[in-house]
């Protein structure tokens, strides 16, 4: 048994880049507990051994998901979205540009994009002049699948939402408050591991990578942040959680003004 708290924390280190440290053993125990039940197993030394010959199986996803933190909520933080609305958006529409496209890059249960999703309704970009382009990923498939449902509970609606967001982009239905179809629809959503990023052309003007570099190792939030920063266009803008930061990094972002986590792509890296 000594040796199964090890293992899992270098699974989840290897699998994702998060980082938990021997204090955090009873946070394995607990958020493992309901995947056991569900699979029958008879403990944690019993799920070792199944990560030990699959360790990319569904029971692998599972305790991916079960042992990543998913805590978000609408307009989380107000202030990144009162300056996309404010700055970025203002800059973007200076530059003459028809196009938009904006990546949530750890969506968790789809809050995020859809905030974004909104605000930029709210703005007048779904207009025949512009094409807005929204995508959205997590490693966590169950929190990616809800995000893609766009259905949320009494509890997830209340937080942070205001009223007339309720009412322009929401219906109830018996399985709770659904985002309307023509917002759901606007969003791509994928699952991606950011340590392990597929090679693809496509580039972003904005970025919303918030609140999970914090989860990983500096190696990893090194690596993390120069993958973000190829994804970008030269100019775009990377909105990072409140408690992060590119310093000492990654030195290829500028960070723009106080507080909010902004940052634009300022160079080439060598
Ligand atoms: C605390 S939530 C943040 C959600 C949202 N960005 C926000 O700020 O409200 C962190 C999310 O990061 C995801 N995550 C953790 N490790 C990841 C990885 N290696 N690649 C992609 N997503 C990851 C988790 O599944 C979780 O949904």
């Amino acid at each position: 048994m000594k040796y199964v708290y090890p293992f899992i924390r270098q699974y989840l280190h290897s699998q994702a880049g998060i980082l938990l440290g021997p204090e955090k053993d009873y946070l394995i125990e607990s958020r493992l507990h309901g995947l056991l039940k569900k699979h029958s197993l008879k403990d944690l030394e019993q799920l070792v051994c199944v990560l030990e010959s699959t360790p990319e199986g569904d029971i692998a996803a599972g305790v991916i998901s079960s042992l990543t933190t998913h805590e978000t909520s609408w307009f989380r933080d107000q202030r990144p979205f009162d300056r996309l609305r404010t700055e970025v958006l203002p800059q973007l529409r200076q530059q003459q540009r028809r196009q938009i496209s904006v990546w949530s890059a750890a969506c968790s249960t789809g809050q995020e994009i859809y905030s974004i999703a909104m605000l930029l309704r709210d703005e007048g970009m779904y207009s025949p002049m512009w094409q807005v382009s929204l995508y959205a990923s997590d490693i966590c498939k169950t929190a990616l699948a809800q995000a893609e449902r766009g259905v949320y509970n009494h509890f997830e609606i209340e937080r942070g939402l205001a009223q007339t967001h309720r009412q322009r982009y929401f219906e109830m239905t018996p399985a709770g408050w659904r985002i309307s179809s023509a917002v759901r629809q606007s969003v791509r959503f994928e699952a991606v591991n950011l340590t392990r990023l597929p090679d693809s052309p496509e580039r972003f003007d904005i970025i919303f990578c918030r609140n999970v570099l914090i989860y990983f190792d500096p190696n990893t939030q090194r690596k993390v942040l120069q993958n973000l920063h190829d994804k970008l266009v030269p100019g775009g803008f990377l909105f990072l959680g409140a408690a992060e930061s590119t310093a000492g990094l990654c030195d290829g972002f500028q960070y723009v003004g106080t507080g909010s986590g902004l940052y634009v792509r300022s160079k080439s890296l060598g």
